[in-house]
């Protein structure tokens, strides 16, 4: 076998037209839906966690390979169900390149499946992608994808559920976003690549996957300036080319990781991580009375002293992120001391409050603030997972909760979390996942990123 054959059968390899991804081992399959884990609280996590991939790095980098007919090679790619999904949009496409569309049994599943708006359209010249619905965080609205791709010159129409876009070729404009978007950041980068003329993009994402994104980009032949600030400039060229790209580590996995070890007394170590990415989590761990050591890659944290309460106020990157909000809520319900958590970025996530009150957390929530008074004991109980974040949230809690937590459909952290149970039993936590198998052809059920 050649070097190359062997790379692509150990990382995923995207190709515009033909795609093929190809996945060494999955450890999630579509009949295990109704998976629940069972948690036995109490045990400190000691020892070592690798981080793996961004997801959110990740979903964007698989839709960027549409934008060129050469293999893109990502490595670092986490084994979890969102990227699965993506997998299969990505293949249903190849297969019908001359009708590129992305339909809504897949769409419905996962909002990032938006990102493959702005590739289809920058190289196909036009893209149907079925409009995502409701979302169990919020409204979730694209119209900053679809008003900025107009400004580059596509036309949209909205046809029963469906966003139909076309031009004959992108130009390029000046974008200003009305709010801070990640994906649409991401998605208007992608498209302006191979539009004609310059693209100036104003109030755009920061967070490190949109510099992830562009340094992906960049190794295709796209120009892009900017990435990481609030202004994006992108030089349109007539064709990229592939590339071969390692994705960043997950900062939220790392993060969740991090506040399971605070919470259950533990010494853990974090590898394969950058806590330069965490830096407002850090910060404000710290503020709580936690020990965090850092290096360029890891990370190790010790719980020496009594956690105290603090605030915190979700918020675009650098800020708090949202994506740690639901895990901070488990730790401020064991710190002594009242925080107030105020959710800036979506308007309903805070659905793993009332289950943490089951277990016995003491939470008032007031429209986007939630009131935490701490310190709660928190009791086992029969839980449900809402959302990815709002799943990992309630595992930490089982992981503290005196007796044994059954935490139920966590097909939710299956989309994002890769291998968790085996992670946290790896640093000695009582943690087992029991399946109720469905028949393979069960409908899977509709969930939203
Ligand atoms: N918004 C609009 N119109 C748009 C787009 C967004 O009003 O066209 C609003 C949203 O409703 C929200 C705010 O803008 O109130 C920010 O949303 P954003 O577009 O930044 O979110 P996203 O790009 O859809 C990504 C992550 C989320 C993460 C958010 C915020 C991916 C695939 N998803 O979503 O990750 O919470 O940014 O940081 O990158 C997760 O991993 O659990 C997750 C939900």
């Amino acid at each position: 076998m050649t070097p190359d054959r062997v790379d692509e059968l150990k990382n995923p390899v995207v190709r515009g037209r033909t795609i093929r991804i190809n996945f060494n081992r999955t450890h999630i399959s579509p009949e295990r839906l109704m998976d629940k884990f069972v948690i036995r609280g109490g045990n400190p996590l000691v020892g070592s966690i690798r981080v793996s991939g961004a997801k959110n790095a990740a979903l964007p980098a698989m839709a960027a390979a549409l934008l060129t007919d050469e293999p893109v090679i990502l490595e670092n790619i986490p084994d979890v169900r969102d990227i699965q999904t993506e997998r299969n949009l990505l293949v249903s496409m190849g297969a019908e390149v001359e009708n590129p569309e992305a339909a809504y049994e897949l769409v419905k599943t996962m909002r990032a499946s938006t990102l493959v708006l702005g590739p289809l359209l920058a190289r196909m010249g036009r893209a149907r992608v079925s409009q995502p619905g409701g979302c169990a965080i919020g409204a979730r609205p694209i119209d900053l994808h679809i008003k900025g791709l107009e400004r580059l010159g596509a036309s949209i129409r909205q046809e029963h559920g469906y966003i139909e876009a076309s031009a004959d070729r992108l130009r390029g404009g000046h974008i200003i976003f009305d709010k801070i978007t990640v994906t649409g950041t991401e998605d208007l980068m992608m498209a302006a690549t191979l539009a004609q003329g310059e693209t100036i993009m104003e109030n755009c994402a920061r967070e490190p996957e949109v510099v992830d994104l562009a340094a992906l980009l960049t190794k295709m032949g796209a120009k892009i300036t900017g990435a990481g600030t609030h202004t994006i400039q992108i030089q349109g060229v007539d064709k990229l080319h592939g590339a071969r790209h390692r994705i960043i580590p997950d900062r939220i996995e790392a993060g969740t990781f991090v506040i399971a070890a605070v919470l259950t007394g533990g010494d853990l170590s974090l590898t394969n991580c950058d806590p330069s990415h965490l830096g407002a989590l850090i910060q404000k761990l710290q503020e709580c009375g936690v020990n965090i050591r850092a290096s360029t890659d890891s990370m190790r944290v010790t719980n020496g002293h009594r956690l105290v309460a603090a605030d915190i106020v979700t918020e675009e990157y650098p800020g708090f992120p949202t994506d740690m909000q639901a895990q901070y809520m488990a730790l401020a319900t064991q710190a002594e001391g009242t925080a107030i958590i105020t959710e800036n970025i979506f308007e309903n996530r805070f659905m793993h409050a009332q289950e943490l009150v089951r277990m016995g957390a003491n939470i008032r929530v007031e429209g986007r603030r939630a009131i935490v008074r701490g310190r709660t004991p928190l009791s086992s109980a029969a839980v449900q997972c809402s959302d990815l974040r709002a799943s990992a949230s309630l595992v930490i809690a089982a992981l503290v909760a005196d007796g044994e937590t059954i935490l139920d459909r966590v097909y939710h952290i299956d989309r994002g979390y890769e291998r968790i149970e085996e992670k946290l039993k790896g640093v000695g936590a009582q943690i087992r996942r029991i399946g109720e198998i469905l028949p393979k052809r069960a409908a899977a059920p509709s969930v939203v990123a």
